[in-house]
């Protein structure tokens, strides 16, 4: 059993995360609930700023909200300094509505929509990362409309392909995101950006991919970028005055995931930039970064209440929960792994290897197969640990099933930061057509 951040069992043999007993977090909010670890959160926000300071450049660590965005982690990431990446304009009016600083948003996404370019020029957010041709043309446009000028960086793909799933790896020459330097589209982009009148080049952005493990992809990385830099101020006298350097750091989920520290991956990007940008111009450029995952992923829990118990005998023991892929879509997108920890009964001794199911009527509901735990029963609670990452950001409401609440835990206090839906909640925006509204008989 490994235990993140604050986690610890106590003397009921009860995990205990934030000071919070989770025994009586259930008692208070039921289940599923997902637990978020506030000082992890924190400490990682810390981190990522100190690493920087370290370096001595200057820097902005936007979190990307798309792993966790709800309006109390808008509020923490502000708190801490942070800078925030949006791909949407729910993830931009979550921001917004949680009175995070305009100036220090930055938007994202291959299509952004007309509306949400709008939207995000009035709110006068401080950069849009401009993907493709469509929306270099769209933004101008737009901004000449609205009368104002925006800064961009224009997303580039460096041709870097990071050791990690291929689902989620963007860095590479086929991809959706970005203009190619490999192949010119970025440079041409570059002169786009560079001639529109409206626009105001500040510089570049790459993300190579997401959970990796090693430094060589973000030194290639910084390379490439370098290069492209080089010529682009040769050729056309412009000088990039920020790069921006994404995400993707990789965090432990499972025994054999070997995260490095986050101030290693920090000191790889920064001692790159000093090396390869060196002579570029003046000054080296103001480096950005947009860890996600490696901010909220391992201060979430996922606390489960046991139910079904099916054993096939001389196959397999199938323990199922209260959630599922509603909650935890990973394992069935990516084959994700997780560890659990049976919650309620923590010291006891593991006895059995059993499959965690979800609830969902789907065979590919899985959580968890083959996990070592003491012998379970109904009741029992599980907790699912690492789970503050893309689970109730890619949470569904499949077999209408609601989705759970979500509490900050720390120093033994708890809160709620999104409410549990309710059955009402789900059917919510149904509507019945006039015409298939029952007939009620008038007396
Ligand atoms: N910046 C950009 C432009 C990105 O596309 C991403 C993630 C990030 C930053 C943050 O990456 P992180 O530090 O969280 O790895 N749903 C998948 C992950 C998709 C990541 C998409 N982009 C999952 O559950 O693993």
């Amino acid at each position: 059993m490994y235990l993140h951040g604050t986690s610890t069992i106590n003397a009921q043999g009860h995990l205990e995360v934030g000071g919070c007993d989770v025994v009586d977090l259930k008692a208070q909010f039921g289940t599923p609930l997902y637990i978020v670890d506030e000082a992890l959160v924190r400490q990682r926000c810390r981190e990522y700023m100190e690493a920087f300071r370290a370096s001595g450049l200057k820097f902005q660590v936007a979190y990307a909200s798309k792993a966790f965005c709800v309006m109390a982690m808008c509020r923490l990431a502000e708190e801490e300094g942070l800078s925030l990446d949006v791909v949407s304009e729910g993830e931009l009016y979550t921001a917004l509505q949680a009175g995070f600083p305009a100036e220090r948003i930055h938007f994202h996404g291959n299509n952004k929509t007309p509306d949400e370019i709008e939207m995000a020029l009035k709110a006068e957010i401080g950069c849009f990362v401009v993907d493709n041709f469509t929306e270099l043309q769209l933004l101008n446009a737009i901004a000449k409309e609205q009368n104002r000028h925006v800064n961009v960086l224009l997303r580039v793909t460096p041709g870097v392909e990071a050791h990690t799933h291929e689902y989620i790896s963007t860095g590479q020459t086929d991809s959706k995101f970005g203009f190619d330097i490999g192949n010119g589209t970025a440079f041409e982009a570059v002169q786009q950006a560079h001639e529109a009148e409206q626009l105001h080049l500040l510089g570049v952005h790459s993300h190579i991919g997401s959970q990796i493990f090693e430094t060589e992809g973000f030194q290639m990385a910084v390379e490439r970028v370098a290069q492209f830099a080089r010529e682009v101020k040769q050729q056309l006298g412009v000088v990039f005055q920020v790069v921006n350097l994404g995400g993707g750091f990789g965090i432990r989920y499972v025994e054999g995931d070997t995260p490095l520290q986050v101030s290693e991956y920090v000191k790889a990007i920064t001692d790159g930039v000093k090396q390869h940008f060196a002579g570029i111009a003046e000054q080296l450029p103001e480096i950005w970064v947009e860890p996600g995952r490696s901010v909220v992923g391992d201060a979430g829990t996922t606390l489960y209440t046991i139910g079904s118990v099916k054993e096939i005998p001389g196959v397999r023991k199938y323990v199922a929960v209260d959630g599922g892929m509603t909650d935890n879509p990973r394992p069935a997108l990516y084959e994700s792994r997780y560890d659990s920890v049976l919650a309620n009964r923590a010291n006891e001794e593991t006895s059995e290897v059993v499959s965690i199911a979800g609830k969902c009527c789907e065979s590919g509901d899985m959580l968890i197969w083959d996990v070592s735990l003491p012998r379970v029963a109904f009741g029992d609670l599980l907790a699912v640990t690492c789970t503050g990452a893309y689970n109730y950001a890619m949470a569904s409401n499949y077999n209408r099933i609601a989705r759970p609440a979500v509490v900050f835990v720390k120093d033994g206090q708890a809160d709620v930061v999104v409410r549990r839906e309710t059955r009402e909640d789900v059917v919510n925006n149904d509507v019945i057509p006039a015409r298939m509204q029952k007939q009620t008989v008038q007396a």
